[in-house]
């Protein structure tokens, strides 16, 4: 993980002078402290990918089976490669590692953030799931239907703090007028999320928590039917724009669905007592970031029932398999 948090970093916008002025990219290495960074960076994150790559690499030669395959198998198994070189595969599958890893631990520190703001809604959200998945088994996939709560506070927690709020820079293909604004062809265009997600016609009270946009409709703006399908975050703008949009973005929700529902259905989470008093959870203290998330912060955890761990821990056992 800290490896994919030195490449958000070095991903944030404008983070070095190089980003405004590219032609310091002509400067030789010697004079230029920002590629002597890049290249140690480079070695630091190809050695770790090549070495995961490598161990796909022997469990695929020693037959041991994989259910589902991974993204490395499946290379692996395809008999062109997919025209790939060695290398380009390794980055090919890294980055879907780097890419999906980070953002979707970074939405769920800020559920973990969200509910100890807004506990009313951890509730709500712990009925949902009681109601329709009981004491007896821990959430499953085909709960998807019946727990659109569960996939509005995904979509509430995407939008309220997006785990990349400037997006990721996008090149004019071809010079633009946007509002009255002149875009050059080539220029960077950074989609402001974070702009985007608090525009008050789209998103009212745009500041608050609040799941209930994507279910009612008195939100004209968010809300879609029918529930067993909506909302979903197909085509989300948390998720980019255009020919760059997350590629991953079906495994997010996947992923997102399942660590909700299961958070929900095992424990509460809530604010610390020390010494008689709460402590205090920062409303807004995040890393700074290309890709960011809440700093630590601390808080406390109380299971629903004795055994709901156990089932947990049992759960993620049967998934290593
Ligand atoms: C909550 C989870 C996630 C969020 C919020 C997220 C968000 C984003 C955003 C905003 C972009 C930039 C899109 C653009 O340039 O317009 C992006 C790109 C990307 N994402 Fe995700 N992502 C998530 C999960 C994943 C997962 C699970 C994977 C892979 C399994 C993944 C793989 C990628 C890759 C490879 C790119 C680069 C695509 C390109 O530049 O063509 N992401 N993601």
């Amino acid at each position: 993980m800290s490896r994919m948090h030195t490449l958000e970093r070095v991903g944030s916008p404008g983070l070095y002078l190089v980003d405004f002025l590219p032609i310091l990219m002509y400067l030789p290495e010697w004079l230029a402290p920002f590629k002597q960074q890049a290249k140690k960076l480079h070695e630091i994150e190809s050695s770790y990918f090549y070495s995961l790559f490598r161990e796909a690499e022997d469990k695929y030669r020693n037959a041991i089976a994989e259910d589902p395959p991974s993204f490395a198998r499946q290379w692996l198994s395809k008999d062109d490669g997919y025209g790939l070189t060695w290398k380009e595969a390794c980055y090919v599958v890294a980055t879907l590692y780097g890419g999906g890893s980070g953002t979707t631990s970074l939405t769920m520190q800020n559920y973990c953030l969200a509910v100890c703001h807004f506990p009313e809604w951890q509730e709500r959200l712990h009925d949902e799931v009681e109601k329709v998945v009981g004491p007896g088994r821990v959430p499953e996939f085909t709960d998807w239907g019946q727990l659109p709560l569960v996939r509005a506070f995904a979509k509430e927690l995407l939008r309220w703090r997006p785990v990349v709020p400037s997006n990721l820079p996008h090149r004019a293909v071809k010079s633009d007028v946007y509002q009255g604004y002149y875009i050059p062809k080539g220029s960077l265009v950074w989609g402001n999320q974070w702009g985007m997600h608090r525009n008050e016609a789209m998103y009212p009270n745009g500041d608050s928590f609040c799941p209930d946009r994507w279910l009612r409709p008195e939100y004209p703006a968010t809300y879609k039917e029918p529930n067993e399908q909506q909302p979903t975050i197909r085509r989300y703008s948390a998720f980019g724009f255009g020919r760059r949009i997350c590629p991953g973005y079906e495994i997010a929700e996947r992923a997102l669905f399942i660590q909700i529902a299961s958070l929900a259905w095992a424990c509460r989470i809530c604010k610390k007592i020390k010494d008689g008093k709460e402590v205090e959870v920062p409303w807004y203290k995040y890393v700074s970031a290309g890709n960011s998330g809440p700093e630590p912060f601390e808080f406390d955890t109380e299971p629903y029932g004795e055994n709901r761990i156990a089932m947990m821990k049992e759960a993620w056992k049967r998934s290593e398999v």
